[in-house]
């Protein structure tokens, strides 16, 4: 059971005004069973930052999906260098991704959402459900102009999908300008993808990408046209 209801986080949320505010309530509520889950993206790249600036001993982890480009892998060593830090890095389990891909080839997501969909969540929900459970809260990097799942997150929220823990979203009102200025200001390590057309970073096969004009996540899973272009690690696909 989580420590804290829905009102009692509203309340508070009332009373934070910038992502620093936020994370310093999450580091005096939660910390140490509190951790930052990164993808290695803008937003993360701030977050972090600003977590190491509150707190030398921040919690960060990856969910390694065995699937993510090298420019990610560079990032997390940077990190590691830049911070002083380790990073807790996830595997999914051998055996349900040897079954998967034996039985429905190695680049099964190409092939229906609902492989697509297998894939997220043995690679990445399996092992976040994991790591969630030893953890009262969880720090993530969700912006409310991502898409339209997203448009309702509050800055602190009951995760309904974890247990009730603390879901902690600092830069849920930023833009991706707002992003971007942080961490050109603060030399943040960051995803060289970033530089080459890539706003959102996931797997390798499963992003690409975007055109001018184009969605901010229109490169994340291009292909599919009618899902919510969401791996469930925030909202639920029922795995
Ligand atoms: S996703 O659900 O579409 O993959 P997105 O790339 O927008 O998520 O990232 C949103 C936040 O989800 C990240 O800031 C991070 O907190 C969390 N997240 C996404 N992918 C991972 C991952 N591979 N490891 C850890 N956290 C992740
Ligand atoms: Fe699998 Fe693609 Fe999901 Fe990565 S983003 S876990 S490769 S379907």
């Amino acid at each position: 059971m989580g420590k804290f209801t829905q009102d009692e986080l509203n309340e508070i949320n009332n009373t934070l005004n910038t992502p620093e505010e936020c994370l310093q309530w999450a580091f005096d509520n939660l910390h140490p069973k509190l951790a930052k889950a990164s993808s290695f993206g803008a937003e993360d790249a701030v977050i972090i930052d600003m977590m190491f600036k509150i707190n030398s001993e921040s919690r960060l982890f990856t969910l390694d999906t065995g699937r993510l480009p090298q420019e990610t892998y560079n990032t997390m060593d940077e990190i590691r260098k830049r911070y002083n830090t380790k990073i807790e890095i996830l595997f999914p389990e051998a055996k349900e991704v040897e079954e998967m891909v034996n039985a429905k080839g190695i680049n099964l997501f190409y092939d229906s959402v609902e492989n697509r969909e297998l894939c997220c969540a043995i690679r990445k929900v399996h092992p976040m459900n994991k790591m969630l459970k030893t953890l009262d809260g969880w720090i993530t990097g969700l912006r409310k102009d991502q898409n339209q799942n997203r448009s309702d997150a509050k800055m602190l929220e009951v995760d309904e999908l974890h247990d009730q823990i603390v879901k902690v979203n600092p830069l849920i009102n930023w833009t991706y300008e707002q992003t971007w200025e942080y961490v050109k200001k603060n030399n943040c390590p960051y995803n060289k993808l970033l530089d080459e057309g890539y706003p959102s970073i996931g797997c390798e096969p499963c992003t690409r990408p975007i055109k001018i004009g184009e969605d901010i996540r229109a490169g994340r899973w291009w292909w599919e046209n009618n899902s919510d272009k969401e791996c469930g690690l925030h909202v639920d696909h029922n795995k």
